[in-house]
């Protein structure tokens, strides 16, 4: 499947998706939408909006919530991974996802970035230097630390620690990156080193990421996916949706009369 112009294949299709809490909250109601391979896809819009419940379904992290209902299907390369046998161990490998405040473990930067390979196994000290080098370079911190990869990540400045969180995901080689607000509380300067590094990351990754302003939606949507009270109002090219927005509502959000 590719987009309408053609210019991008479907990574994943999100068909009729529900979710309820079991305190009776409508979190996504009847989403269809597609992410793009090779584009940074953007969730936005007011808080409450379920951006977050749409990540965490799609990394089946709400298996262990207090979800009540959940239907409708997701297909990761066609493949509907809310299946009840779908393998979820390798799908979390498949779908990295950063969280809004980083959380270093408390050991080196080098620990960090190989945490999860360790995890799975991998022994190999030539191995795990190359994995390292390779996703500090992909999440452009490499040259900033590379000559202190024993200092403790708490070391790290906070923009520098975000950026080592999304190394630690890169080092599993995930096909699929999920940042939840990964820039909020960071100063202009990280904010925009993490937002460039982004912009490299799509060669090689699907990005699927809530912007921690309507502004930074606007600056990195390649595709847009705007969110109200747990329905999809508005969904189509960063660019229109910005610009020349379909629904009024969408036009309100984002010119900032309400939100
Ligand atoms: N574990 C939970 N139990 C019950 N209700 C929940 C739970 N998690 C989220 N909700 C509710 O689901 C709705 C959507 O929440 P969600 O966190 O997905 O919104 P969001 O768009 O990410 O908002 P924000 O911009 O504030 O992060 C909200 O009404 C929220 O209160
Ligand atoms: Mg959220």
């Amino acid at each position: 499947m590719t987009t309408p112009d053609g210019a991008s294949d479907v990574k994943i299709h999100v068909q009729d998706l529900a979710v309820a809490y079991s305190d009776g909250t409508e979190s996504l109601q009847g989403i269809t939408m597609d992410i793009y391979a090779h584009q940074i896809n953007v969730l936005f819009g007011p808080s409450g909006g379920g951006k977050s419940t749409m990540l965490r379904t799609l990394n089946r992290l709400n298996d262990q919530a207090d979800v009540a209902a959940q239907s409708g299907q997701i297909l990761l390369d066609g493949e509907n991974i809310l299946a009840r046998d779908y393998d979820v161990t390798q799908l979390r490998r498949r779908l990295g996802i950063v969280f809004a405040r980083p959380v270093p473990l408390p050991m080196s930067i080098y620990e960090n970035v190989i945490y999860g390979l360790r995890l799975a196994g991998v022994k190999d000290p030539a191995t795990l230097d190359a994995a390292v080098e390779r996703a500090l370079k992909q999440a452009v911190l490499w040259d900033e630390i590379a000559d202190r990869l024993g200092d403790n990540a708490y070391a790290l400045s906070g923009g520098q620690q975000q950026r080592l969180c999304l190394a630690r995901s890169l080092a599993l080689q995930p096909e699929v990156i999920m940042l939840d607000e990964p820039t909020s509380g960071l100063d202009p300067i990280s904010t925009f080193k993490v937002e460039r590094t982004l912009q490299d990351l799509k060669q090689d990754y699907t990005i699927l990421i809530v912007p921690h302003s309507v502004q930074q939606a606007a600056r990195i949507a390649d595709w847009a996916a705007f969110f109200l009270q747990g329905q999809l109002i508005e969904w189509g090219p960063g660019r229109q949706v910005f610009t020349a927005p379909k629904n009024k509502r969408t036009e309100e959000y984002i010119t900032g009369r309400f939100g």
